[in-house]
């Protein structure tokens, strides 16, 4: 789907028109960098790379705010098909599910759009299964936010090894121009080593000519969350 990648800037925030990807986040480029918190970066990564009708995964649903952002984009219709896109959420634990069903019941005022946003309680490293049927037409994003749901007591958390089976699943199926979006924090080690650095690891050998791999941290507050993000380049 080259053509539809190309860069398009639009709004205030203007990044040089030699890239693939669109800027369209209200936010622009500054808001995008220095939003007080990584998950408002996130959002506006997600507000630049979604288009109504794409088809996008939220591997850690938690309390339901990152599905939600993607959902009110792609469940709107694209204007040149008129169809609209999925959201697949997942989450290991019923609590995570149930606020975010509530999220989206609630949130998402069109009950059309709420039904293409599904909301599965199970780990992501069986994300596959989700991605094989044949509704995933257009899958332009993948995001985790990683640890354990606020407000819980933290007995649940992520783990290295599940995340990246569920990243590596993921990532053969995002389309070109599509990202992977990871929200890692890096005191949370299991064993040697933290999942902050599992994922950056993992993601440090992918292919230069298929994938840009960036990094966004805030560099003077210790013990902040770390962005990590995969842009499939278009062509
Ligand atoms: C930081 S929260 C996610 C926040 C969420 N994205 C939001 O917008 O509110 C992390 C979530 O990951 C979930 N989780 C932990 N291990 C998981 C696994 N193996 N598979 C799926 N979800 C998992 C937790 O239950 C928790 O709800």
């Amino acid at each position: 789907m080259p053509g539809r990648a190309r860069l398009q800037c639009r709004g205030r925030a203007r990044l040089p028109c030699r890239g693939r990807l669109r800027v369209r986040s209200s936010a622009g480029l500054a808001g995008l960098l220095f939003a007080r918190r990584l998950t408002h970066t996130a959002h506006a990564l997600f507000e630049a790379v979604l288009r109504p009708g794409d088809d996008a995964v939220d591997l850690t649903a938690g309390n339901g705010n990152d599905t939600l952002a993607m959902a009110r984009i792609v469940t709107r219709a694209n204007s040149q098909t008129g169809e609209r896109g999925h959201v697949l959420a997942m989450d290991i634990q019923r609590e995570a599910v149930a606020a975010t069903q509530a999220r989206v019941d609630e949130d998402l005022e069109d009950p059309d759009a709420a039904s293409h946003v599904h909301v599965v309680q199970t780990c992501h490293a069986n994300v596959r299964d989700y991605l094989r049927q044949p509704g995933v037409r257009h899958l332009r994003l993948v995001a985790a936010n990683l640890g354990y749901l606020p407000g819980s007591c933290g007995d649940v958390y992520t783990r290295a090894d599940s995340t990246i089976t569920a990243l590596r699943e993921s990532l053969e199926h995002i389309e070109r121009g599509g990202v992977a979006c990871v929200l890692a924090y890096p005191q949370a080690t299991q064993g040697d080593e933290s999942e902050l650095d599992a994922v950056a690891n993992e993601w440090l050998v992918l292919p230069a000519r298929e994938w840009h791999v960036v990094r966004v941290e805030h560099a003077n507050r210790t013990g902040a969350p770390v962005l990590l993000a995969a842009y499939r380049i278009a062509d």
